[in-house]
């Protein structure tokens, strides 16, 4: 791919800084201007990009305008005649997701003697999980502690994480990564078998295991094959569309739809775990996204509309270093591995204008005043990037690092003719994570008696802002309570009768409120064709 004679000045700039950046010690920004920066130019303080809902358990709350569409859309099965008494799958446990935390729930819900299905929309495993890079944190070395991950997680997430939350997964972080050890994932370790940690931003010891940089690749490989291995039911290529109550008002199972034939089936379940995963192909701001194409939120929208409660929907993570050139693979994740192992970021005039392991808020608001505000950025054919200095790592750590540490980075960039050993590569914040979701308690409940979350789907973990390498943990370590949890649960719950009524009642409150849009809901699959509104309808809705 051709960089641009204005690309080529620049490098020239960053070359020519490089002797001088190398070994620099770049202070991060102080309390104030942090505070200022998130005020002046992070997306989630943009007023336009939020509505206020009318709606619902939240009803009063803020949300993202495109959660909002959906929230305010229509049941895709409003006005159905859906046969509830027609049950094709039957089971204890109904996990809804096939990603890092669906696979955990499934093992330890069969290990407490119950039977799990897993339903995904996708394939087992096509999921934000494989798509993660960087690592995994846990405290498990001499010089750190479960407190110390809990102060640096609390302080990046400004305090406001769900301390009860937060305090499990730390406390049984080290237990998650022997889990997944012992399970046969290949992590990075010194000749001796020692595990090699890094930092990521926000970390105060050096806790992010990591497989280079395929982790998440690594972790669903093995998750997947451990599902599979155990004989665990697994029906693909089927949709989840509305959660069912019953008449007690607890979950008891899904309407489901297969993509293809359009058929409507019903699955039955004493519990169900939502681990649906994120929402970036909502593309909220209209920002590219480092997710994977089915995450479009529809746990969120399917829990909201039976009536559970989310905490912070209002908050995303817009990751400093998506892609920004070439076109090809804007927003693509370029890791935080990146610059845990030395790259800086730097502006036009080649200088390093931000400590590189800032946490992501930070970074990424400080990106986006770099290229807008200060006019600093470099252009390219969408908007604007910064430099990500990757030749600085094989300055740090000699011929060789790049292939070595991050392979993946090399191959992505190298299809399109760059090799970032050689020449800087451009990044700007894509949308990464929702740090908000449906509200759990220490169990993985939601506030719908039975309705289980886990994954990216919950919200309050991380507060307002997710340190890196905390969403890997979190799958593995709520994925496995909820599956404990929901397995044993299942063993005393008695089903009453199917309903969903509920939805119509949702219905009329939103067409009483005058704010409904209409759009089908929840979205399913994102479509990129022009003028379709980016609402895919599926046979159902016909
Ligand atoms: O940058 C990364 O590798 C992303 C990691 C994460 O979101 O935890």
């Amino acid at each position: 791919m051709q960089l641009t004679q204005v690309m080529l000045d620049s490098i020239k700039k960053v070359e020519a800084t490089r002797p001088k950046r190398k070994g620099m010690d770049i202070p991060l920004f102080s309390p104030e201007e942090k505070e200022q920066l998130l005020a002046e130019f992070h997306p989630d303080y943009r007023k336009s990009g939020f509505v206020e809902l009318k709606v619902g358990a939240n009803a009063g709350g803020k949300a993202p305008v495109e959660l909002a569409r959906l929230l305010n859309g229509t049941s895709r099965v409003y006005k159905k005649n859906i046969n509830l008494d027609k049950i094709d799958y039957e089971c204890d446990v109904l996990i809804i997701g096939g990603g890092g935390a669906g696979a955990s729930a499934a093992i330890e819900a069969l290990n407490v003697g119950a039977k799990p299905i897993i339903i995904t929309k996708l394939r087992m495993g096509d999921a934000n999980t494989m798509m993660a890079q960087g690592g995994i944190q846990a405290a498990d070395k001499a010089n750190d502690s479960p407190a110390r991950h809990y102060v640096d997680a609390f302080g990046g997430g400004h305090f406001s994480n769900k301390p009860e939350l937060l305090s499990q997964m730390v406390l049984q972080a080290p237990e998650a990564i022997k889990w997944l050890n012992d399970l046969g994932v290949m992590f990075d370790k010194q000749p001796d078998g020692t595990m090699i940690t890094t930092h990521g931003g926000g970390t105060t010891r050096k806790r992010m295991h990591a497989c280079r940089d395929y982790t998440g690749a690594e972790i669903m490989r093995v998750l997947r094959d451990e599902v599979i291995n155990r004989g665990i039911e697994i029906v693909d290529f089927v949709s989840a569309i509305e959660l069912i109550l019953d008449t007690d008002g607890k979950a008891v199972g899904a309407v489901l739809q297969n993509n293809e034939t359009g058929e409507i089936l019903i699955a039955k379940a004493k519990t169900v775990i939502i681990t649906t995963g994120g929402a970036g192909r909502l593309h909220y701001q209209g920002f590219p996204t480092s997710n994977h194409y089915g995450a479009t939120a529809d746990g969120v929208v399917m829990a909201y509309r039976a009536g559970a409660k989310l905490m912070y929907p209002d908050t995303l993570q817009y990751h400093p270093t998506g892609v920004a050139f070439p076109p090809q693979i804007v927003g693509a994740l370029v890791t935080e591995k990146v610059r845990s192992v030395g790259a800086q970021i730097l502006n036009i005039d080649g200088e390093a204008f931000m400590n590189p392991l800032e946490t992501r808020d930070i970074a990424s608001s400080s990106i986006i005043r770099e290229c807008t505000a200060r006019n600093k950025g470099i252009p390219t054919p969408n908007g604007y990037g910064v430099w990500l200095d990757t030749p600085l790592i094989e300055e740090i750590h000699g011929e060789g690092a790049i292939l070595q540490k991050i392979p993946a980075m090399f191959r992505m960039y190298d299809k399109f003719g760059i090799d970032m050993r050689k020449v800087p590569i451009l990044i700007y914040p894509t949308l990464h994570y929702q740090n908000g979701g449906i509200e759990i308690d220490k169990d993985c409940m939601s506030t719908i008696e039975n309705l289980y979350v886990a994954g990216e789907a919950a919200g309050g973990i991380h507060g307002s802002n997710r340190l890196m390498g905390n969403s890997m943990l979190d799958i593995i370590v709520f994925g496995r309570i909820a599956g404990r949890i929901a397995g044993e649960k299942a063993k005393s719950v008695k089903i009453k009768k199917f309903t969903l009524d509920f939805v119509d009642k949702y219905q009329q409150e939103v067409e009483k409120a005058g704010v409904g849009t209409g759009v089908a809901s929840p979205m399913i699959f994102p479509t990129y064709t022009h003028g379709n509104d980016k609402i895919q309808k599926l046979p159902i809705d016909q």
